[in-house]
């Protein structure tokens, strides 16, 4: 099964795809996580785009494919995979489209004000990537990782202007992916308001999976 999931900033596509890829044992590939990776091992490509990154611009599409063209390759894809914030240009879709076919897109959505709340609470581990929310999905021990101990972070790019510059950069550059992905008949609509056990069923459902 190879996916597409597509949506604004904060919809919640990170935390449905990490729990689908661990259910269905395929690959969820987020071009958000390898850029942050790069940008904590101050490799050449994260030096390039840490700046891009904080503001909440688009890296060029020239790197964000062929980082996705490279990853699609490895061995853990070959039985499927979740791409989690690719593509997000026409550019980029049309790219994917030369190197992979997908079964389906999935785009969640969720009103401007909720996404706002949703980055503003969002609290990430650097040291294993799981996600929180300081109200939706708190850890248990505050400020502290659940899963592996590390305090929590909050991205560079959760502070209220990169959050507003994500928004309208999404409006701009990602939303005609809708009709990208509908004129290809590949597009599937999931409700991304209710709490995280009912998206994920409502996702199950959507794409006919047990
Ligand atoms: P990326 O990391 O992909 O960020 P994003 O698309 O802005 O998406 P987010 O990770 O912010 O949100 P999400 O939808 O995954 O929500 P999450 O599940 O975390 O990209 C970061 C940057 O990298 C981009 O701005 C760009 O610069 C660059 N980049 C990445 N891909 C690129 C590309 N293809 N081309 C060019 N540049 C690219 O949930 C959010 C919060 O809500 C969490 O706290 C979570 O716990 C909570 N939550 C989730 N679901 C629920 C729920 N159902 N109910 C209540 N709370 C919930």
């Amino acid at each position: 099964m190879k996916l597409i999931f597509l949506g604004p900033p904060g919809a919640g596509k990170g935390t449905m795809a990490k729990r689908l890829a661990k259910d269905r044992k395929i690959a969820h590939i987020s071009t958000g996580d390898l850029f942050r990776e790069a940008i904590a091992r101050e490799s050449e490509l994260g030096l390039e785009v840490k700046a891009i990154i904080e503001r909440g611009d688009l890296v060029p599409d020239s790197l964000t494919i062929q980082l996705v063209a490279e990853r699609i390759k490895a061995g853990d894809c070959a039985g499927g995979f979740i791409l989690d914030g690719f593509p997000r240009t026409i550019g980029q879709a049309e790219a994917l489209e030369k190197l992979v076919g997908v079964d389906a897109a999935v785009n969640f959505g969720l009103s401007d004000e909720e996404l706002v709340r949703r980055l503003s609470g969002r609290r990430l581990c650097p040291a294993c990537g799981r996600t929180f929310h300081v109200d939706f999905m708190p850890p248990q021990v505050p400020d502290l990782c659940d899963s592996c101990g590390a305090g929590l972070i909050v991205r560079k790019d959760d502070q209220i202007d990169s959050i507003r510059n994500r928004l309208s950069v999404y409006q701009k550059q990602t939303e005609p992916l809708i009709g990208f992905y509908s004129r290809r008949g590949l597009l599937k609509n999931v409700d991304g308001a209710p709490a995280p056990e009912a998206v994920f069923s409502a996702l199950k459902k959507t794409l006919a999976l047990p």
